[in-house]
């Protein structure tokens, strides 16, 4: 169970996420750098007082999530796009975990709001003692009913201090599951709908990564950059870009596949829609209560 002052931080940052997030949407406009997305995101996040949970993701058409832009990143929003923003603060380790999707200009709007949906309906589920699988089933359903498809492999998952995916996952589809939600639990759902295959792959791009633990490694300047990430974001995840003012980008990529290599951190692939299907997502956080959930990021 949390304590009061833990329950109080999950609130505080959730509505930092929350400002967050309003504030970014209005600049998910045609012409806009996805560069441009992130920092502002991540900039907003620091000077409301809390810290990046992990880099913000800026993931467009059929790439479903995992995309923060590069420091020499020159792509644009375009008309017509469907463009998802993943954002995500923490204060002392606590976590909040909020995701939109803009259908720019409004050809797409019909997906940008079924996710919506799909998210709200899955919230109304959540309680003591629900199965993570009813989740799941109510989640595909909902899609379903909206003429999409859930995305199968990606799911929910609970926050812990400095653990973005703690014990329970939540599916996006009906599954069997062990796992029953509690009073307490800290919960990001996060439903991810397309007009694709309803599956995403890795691709061989990697902007994200993290920290493992301390190995030998090839080179000495690796281990001084590992020594800075464990102590700067500890188990979270960070960005390529974030490490990008330090030295020259080839010798960043080296450095991190030294550590890669080593087992010292793990990157995160872009993830993209098996058949290139347009992607939609929407996430929130909550904190289970005795007789549903109250959601921090409203
Ligand atoms: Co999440």
């Amino acid at each position: 169970m949390l304590s009061e002052k833990e329950l109080e931080i999950y609130r505080r940052v959730g509505r930092i996420a929350a400002e967050v997030r309003e504030e970014v949407r209005r600049m998910v406009k045609p012409g806009e750098l996805l560069l441009n997305i992130a920092e502002t995101a991540e900039e907003l996040i620091r000077s409301k007082g809390a810290q990046p949970a992990f880099p913000c993701n800026v993931s467009v058409n059929a790439v479903a999530a995992h995309y923060s832009p590069p420091a020499d990143d020159k792509s644009r929003i375009q008309e017509g796009d469907v463009v998802k923003v993943d954002i995500g603060a923490h204060i002392d380790g606590y976590i909040a975990d909020t995701a939109f999707t803009v259908a720019v200009g409004g050809k797409n709007q019909e997906i940008a709001e079924a996710v919506e949906q799909v998210l709200e309906k899955a919230i109304g589920m959540v309680k003591p003692g629900v199965n993570v699988g009813e989740i799941g089933a109510t989640i595909e359903e909902a899609a379903k009913v909206a003429g999409f498809r859930p995305i199968e492999n990606l799911t929910g998952h609970e926050l812990a201090r400095w653990d973005l995916h703690a014990g329970i996952t939540i599916p996006n589809v009906k599954e069997e599951s062990e796992q029953t939600v509690k009073e307490g639990d800290v919960l990001a759902l996060e439903p991810f709908i397309t007009n694709g295959a309803g599956e995403v792959e890795d691709q061989p791009e990697t902007y994200i990564f993290r920290f493992i633990g301390v190995r030998p490694v090839q080179r000495r300047m690796s281990l001084k950059v590992l020594q800075d990430i464990s102590r700067l974001y500890r188990s979270l995840p960070f960005a390529e870009r974030w490490l990008a003012k330090r030295m020259s980008r080839i010798r960043l990529q080296l450095t991190l596949r030294d550590l890669i290599n080593a087992g010292a951190i793990r990157p995160y692939h872009v993830l993209k829609e098996r058949e290139d299907g347009l992607v939609a997502q929407a996430e929130h956080t909550l904190i289970v209560t005795k007789d549903g959930c109250e959601v921090t990021t409203r």
